[in-house]
């Protein structure tokens, strides 16, 4: 199941030289479980043939407006009745100019006009035209009217231009309408994650670290936006690609972690501290690298400020979730670590077991809060992270209504 499962999605192909990438798009919605009816504009059936889209998307290609066969089966009042969503994909310039002042002279403007789904528009079109004030006060304004805009990406054009107008990957088209479709069970709420591992400097060119990979804390970023929250992840060094939540903050050290994750917490109405944020760290960091010239050499540690606990402390407090790595009785530590961190929940895992952990791509976790405990069992990080998400969601908005009920 995914959350375009069961969707009704009108797929309007324009006429620009990406129309071919929405044949793969049209694969993907399809994959993920979503019906697919596609719409052509002229122009867009010299760059694919119809029949492409028909066998791709198990369903007769809608072209033409007066086509009175297509009328009687399936017109432009019950295609725009039909859908769940209108997406253009690839949305040229000229029909995002159409769409803005709201023509009616063919199938897909019609549509768009009649129906009243959500619509999405990926444009695609050279730099210079998307760069040109007309097209950016049209994206504004249908913008401005909720129509969701996705993309375009930067990079190589057709035109041998580099620039803004690459129609976004057809996968990242299908995440992002994904995240459209999300359940909403964070609607409104902003969440604040951290994630990843910290260095601790020894001197300029060494450092003390650990072997997360921020996988598991990424997981549940974009969990948290497909739940519809405003999210935003500050993690330490990774070798993974940014994942697509509101804001960003990338830091080095348990310090700088520390300080980034204080100044955002007062706006979070929930924190998951997913970090494996360093115990210790030197004492100093020496300024120049430190000669190999000692047999031996003591490095002195100091504990490092527990953000958990300082968070879970404010007088103000979010809905705070800290993990638990343990390599035995870990139930036991689980529950201690909620009492002594003062948490409203810890989502604990083993690690050094076949069952997920650090660098591995599949997770298991025990899950505990005030009154109750769950087992998620093993599972891909994905699968993991949309679950402790709702369990998370679920037990603040009972947290919350006991509170409003007070
Ligand atoms: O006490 P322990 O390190 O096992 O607790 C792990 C939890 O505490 C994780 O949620 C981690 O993000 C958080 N933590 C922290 N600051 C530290 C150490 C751990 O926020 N300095």
């Amino acid at each position: 199941m995914t959350n375009l499962t069961g969707k009704q999605i009108v797929l309007g192909v324009t006429g620009g030289i990406a129309a071919y990438k929405a044949a793969e798009l049209t694969r993907l919605l399809r994959n993920a479980g979503a019906s697919v009816r596609v719409a052509m504009t002229r122009a867009a059936t010299a760059f694919v043939s119809p029949l492409t889209f028909q066998a791709l998307s198990g369903n007769p290609v809608h072209t033409e407006l007066l086509d009175t066969e297509e009328e009687s089966a399936m017109g432009h009042i019950s295609l725009a009745r039909w859908a769940d969503l209108v997406l253009i994909a690839p949305a040229t310039a000229d029909f995002i100019a159409r769409l803005r002042i709201g023509l009616g002279d063919d199938l897909l403007s019609t549509v768009c006009l009649a129906t009243r789904a959500s619509i999405a528009v990926a444009p695609a079109m050279n730099q210079a035209m998307w760069d040109n004030p007309a097209t950016q006060e049209n994206v504004r304004c249908l913008s401005d009217r909720g129509v969701r805009i996705l993309g375009p990406a930067e990079g190589d054009q057709a035109c041998g231009e580099v620039g803004l107008g690459r129609l976004l990957e057809p996968q990242r088209i299908c995440d992002e309408l994904e995240s459209f479709f999300g359940d909403g069970a964070l609607a409104g709420l902003s969440v604040l994650i951290s994630a990843g591992p910290t260095r601790e400097p020894i001197d300029p060119v060494r450092y003390i670290s650990n072997r997360s990979s921020g996988k598991m804390g990424y997981a549940l970023a974009e969990a948290a936006a497909r739940a519809g929250a405003k999210v935003s992840l500050v993690t330490g060094p990774t070798a993974l690609k940014a994942p697509r939540v509101n804001e960003v903050s990338w830091v080095e050290s348990a310090a700088e972690m520390y300080r980034c994750i204080m100044s955002k917490v007062p706006s979070a109405d929930i924190y998951i501290g997913a970090a494996a944020v360093a115990d210790y760290s030197p004492e100093t960091a020496a300024d120049r690298k430190i000669k190999k010239d000692q047999l031996e050499m003591v490095l002195t540690l100091r504990k490092t400020q527990d953000i958990l606990s300082a968070v879970s402390a404010l007088p103000k407090r979010p809905f705070t979730v800290g993990f638990a790595a343990e390599t035995d009785d870990l139930e036991n530590y689980a529950r201690q670590k909620l009492v002594a961190k003062s948490l409203d929940m810890v989502a604990a895992n083993w690690v050094g077991r076949d069952e997920g952990g650090f660098e591995n791509d599949d997770n298991a976790l025990f899950v505990c809060w005030n009154g109750g405990d769950t087992y998620l069992p093993l599972a891909s990080k994905k699968t993991i992270a949309e679950q402790l998400i709702h369990l998370i969601a679920e037990r603040y908005h009972a947290q919350n209504s006991a509170k409003d009920s007070r």
